[in-house]
């Protein structure tokens, strides 16, 4: 079968979803003007571009109480209509439609993507495969908000008749990054960590055996609740995982325990029950959500439930629907997501910047680029377009980052004066705890934010050879302390950081990671690129297993496996 003939391609075919010119995005005419304006952009320098505050004042949007101010990225009015053209050209209102619209767009998995649905309101009605999937994600909610309520009242209580202050939540990749980035988030959150007082969320992932160490150090198995959260109930690392709580569970408590202290979270609930999980335990979620986007489903809600109580989460996921309306309805000139997505593409794909580094000036953010890197390098790092044509461009983001100030005395000198690196900083107007030490000019906020505005400016101007001769600078050093600035960065403030405000915010990094997408023509929605390494891992498990039971010879390695696994098995 050709590739002009792949199921992929029929499906973009059959959905109006092929580019409007027919033509593969990088031959259309506004892939080609962007290539073109390069050189333009080129000759100027953001030291001059943000001169012009009629330009900086259309560059900056309010939405909803979270300002973005992307004035300090290399563009001109002129490159954003162009990236609007890109985006007409490549059908991205359709696109977003046919993901609200519960269309397959996941071709290759023949799945909807509305993990919007998710936190969508009771009334709202939102259809995959004709079936509105609204009442029976609240019917989820309702089922974790009932069992959340009991477990923290103390009316659900362990084998042994003790209340379940503990929980532990196993899972990888989407199954643990997004749950573990709220909850820091919400952790130092005044109001959220009244509501934790006096309990525990620890999450376990790692099938490092030291993981397991830590995870468990010090609990109680008469206390604590282990949550197996896993979309499809077969990832290798999560169920050696659930096998181990289960046996630390059994061990201490006996058999009939696991009703009591193990629950579940999958879309697999006949291998949840096959494992030994009271499927009355099981809290269920859907193929239309994909692993990384998941964190809005029970994955994220049933173990923050547990924590802070349902109504706070409720508040987080009422933050994230507020950011998918406005990516809904907003026209693409005034969608934070677009607008926000087309700057990566230009970025990555005409500038040649591959990297983005995420700057929270927020310790409790200090997940968010763990989270983010998964969320957008998993979908996005794709060598071929949807319909399964090689790329002849490089998809994909980089993602890497720390919260400020302590990413600057790590890897600022490189963005400052090695590699150019677009940067996301992210701050907020008021703390989540706000102290102002005696005989200091400042709060520590103010200080933390002094940060957050002055290294904007530093990468956008830079310091020239004639100001530092100007400053008396020996002349030896002149080049070692010249910034050459023209760094791009965008700017998110947030008014605060809240359950509301952590929602906004996923939302907006997970719909402009789509937004990328889109204009890459890839399917953001599958992973196909982790299958080789599960497989191969397999045959060294299989390999491992024969050396160690039956000394069975090494067999069906190259010649460097075969050094180092003799080596290991010494
Ligand atoms: O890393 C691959 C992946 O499939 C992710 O997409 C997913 O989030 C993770 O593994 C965990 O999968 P599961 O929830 O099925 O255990």
């Amino acid at each position: 079968m050709s590739i002009a003939d792949s199921p992929a391609k029929r499906k973009l075919q059959e959905q109006g979803l092929e580019h409007v010119s027919g033509l593969a995005i990088s031959e259309t005419a506004a892939w080609k003007q962007l290539h073109q304006h390069v050189g333009e952009i080129k000759k100027t320098h953001l030291r001059e571009l943000m001169k012009d505050e009629q330009r900086c004042q259309s560059m900056i949007k309010e939405v909803d109480g979270i300002v973005v101010d992307y004035s300090r990225q290399r563009v001109t009015t002129g490159t954003m209509e162009k990236l609007l053209s890109l985006a007409n050209e490549a059908k991205l209102s359709e696109k977003i439609d046919a993901m609200w619209s519960g269309k397959h767009i996941n071709s290759t998995e023949d799945r909807a993507v509305l993990h919007c649905a998710l936190r969508a309101p009771r009334e709202a009605e939102i259809f995959c495969d004709g079936k509105n999937v609204v009442p029976e994600v609240w019917s989820t909610l309702d089922k974790i908000k009932e069992f959340s309520e009991r477990v923290r009242s103390g009316e659900w209580v362990g084998a042994t008749g003790k209340a379940l202050t503990n929980v532990v939540a196993i899972g990888i990749g989407g199954s643990f990054l997004g749950p573990l980035f709220v909850h820091n988030a919400l952790e130092t959150e005044p109001s959220a960590e009244k509501l934790a007082e006096g309990r525990s969320l620890r999450f376990f992932s790692n099938v490092d055996p030291v993981d397991s160490g830590i995870a468990l150090k010090g609990l109680d198995p008469e206390t604590t609740l282990v949550v197996v959260v896993s979309k499809t109930f077969t990832t290798a690392e999560t169920m050696l995982n659930a096998r181990t709580c289960r046996a630390w569970i059994t061990s201490n408590l006996g058999v009939d325990a696991v009703s009591k202290h193990m629950i579940a979270v999958s879309t697999n609930l006949e291998l949840v029950k096959e494992f030994g999980i009271d499927p009355e335990n099981a809290f269920p979620f859907w193929d239309w959500v994909g692993g990384r986007y998941s964190v809005t489903s029970a994955v994220g809600v049933l173990p923050l439930a547990l924590q802070y109580g349902f109504d706070k989460v409720e508040e987080f996921l009422k933050g994230t629907w507020s950011m998918d309306q406005h990516f809904r309805n907003a026209p693409l000139e005034s969608n934070l997501p677009v607008l926000l997505g087309l700057l990566s593409v230009w970025n990555v794909t005409f500038l040649g910047y591959p990297a983005r580094a995420i700057l929270p000036y927020s310790q409790a953010l200090q997940k968010l680029a763990p989270h983010i890197q998964q969320v957008s390098m998993e979908s996005n790092g794709k060598g071929v377009a949807i319909d399964g044509t090689p790329l002849p461009y490089e998809a994909g983001e980089i993602e890497f980052g720390e919260p400020g100030t302590n990413g600057q005395h790590s890897f600022y000198q490189l963005i400052h004066q090695g590699r150019v690196v677009p940067c996301d900083f992210i701050g907020a107007v008021r703390s989540q705890h706000s102290v102002f030490m005696p005989g200091e000019k400042v709060s520590n906020h103010d200080e933390l934010m002094s940060n957050f505005f002055a290294q904007a400016d530093a990468l956008a101007d830079g310091k020239t050879p004639e100001d530092l001769k100007a400053e008396g600078v020996a002349a030896p050093l002149i080049p070692h302390k010249v910034f050459t600035g023209n760094r791009p960065s965008l700017s998110i403030l947030l008014p605060t950081l809240d359950a509301f405000t952590i929602g906004q915010l996923l939302s907006l990094y997970e719909h402009r990671i789509a937004v990328q997408g889109f204009i890459w023509n890839v399917n953001s929605f599958d992973q196909w690129g982790v299958e080789l390494g599960k497989s191969l891992a397999s045959r060294v498990r299989t390999q491992l297993n024969a050396s160690r039971t039956r000394d069975a010879p090494l067999q069906g390695f190259n010649y460097s496996t075969t050094y180092l696994l003799t080596h290991y098995l010494k």
